[in-house]
């Protein structure tokens, strides 16, 4: 079987996809982008110029003019990949709490999703690409040779956020994060443009109770045998 060009994980915050594909991707030498860093930028990026996350004109605008670029990781501080935003490094301002507030607001805009989808298809182009995100397998790249959908309770998402966080030194309280996780899944979902949802091609993969290394492998599997 011919190894697959494209690769897309979808799922809901905190289900580890971020985590599983940046691991399948360093397994099979392929790029990974996960594409909420870059929805996040723009929501960092409406925060510094004080756009309402309601504004979705000036939002629009603001998607097309940021630049948001992801790459290899340039310091070696715990992060899988450096984000910029305009030539400055961002990797770890948007992971605040903050930015887990409004990042759904944004990212519901179509407009906003318009520019980031075209940048997301520029670069799934070139192949060998694992894409993590909602809507890759539904959206941006609907005819991706594997489609995986990675998911897990919201209390065991919350649990892993809380454990992510004590990893940076950061401590939220977890019933605060699972309040915050269940407003976004309900955002996300509920929204018109988009929402995240399974494909019907996708493979479906339970992670409670997985250890991390379990569930690389169900996906790697899921990669290799994908009927
Ligand atoms: O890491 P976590 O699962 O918490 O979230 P993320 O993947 O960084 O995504 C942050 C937010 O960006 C999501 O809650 C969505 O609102 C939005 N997003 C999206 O709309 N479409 C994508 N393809 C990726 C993220």
């Amino acid at each position: 079987m011919a190894l697959p060009r494209t690769i897309a994980i979808d799922g809901p915050a905190g289900a580890g996809k971020s985590t599983i594909g940046a691991l399948v991707a360093e397994r099979l030498g392929y790029l990974f982008l996960d594409t909420g860093a870059m929805y996040r930028a723009i929501a960092l990026a409406a925060q510094r110029w004080e756009i309402d996350p309601d504004d979705a004109e000036r939002l629009t605008a603001l998607a097309h003019e940021a630049r948001v670029t992801i790459g290899p990781a340039t310091k070696r501080d715990g992060r899988a990949y450096t984000v910029l935003l305009d030539g400055s490094d961002v990797t770890w301002e948007i992971r605040s709490a903050d930015i887990d507030h409004s990042v759904s607001q944004v990212a519901r805009v179509p407009g906003v999703r318009d520019a980031m989808v075209a940048q997301q298809r520029a670069l799934a182009q070139r192949g060998r690409v694992v894409m993590v995100g909602r809507d890759i397998g539904t959206v941006v790249l609907p005819n991706a040779d594997r489609k995986i959908f990675l998911t897990a309770s919201a209390g065991e998402r919350a649990r892993r956020r809380e454990e992510e966080l004590a990893t940076r030194g950061e401590h939220r309280p977890r019933q605060e994060l699972l309040h915050e996780i269940l407003r976004r899944d309900q955002l996300d979902s509920e929204r018109v443009t988009s929402p995240l949802k399974a494909a019907p091609d996708a493979v479906v993969v339970q992670t409670d109770g997985l250890e991390v290394r379990d569930a690389l492998e169900r996906v790697l599997g899921a990669i290799a045998r994908p009927d």
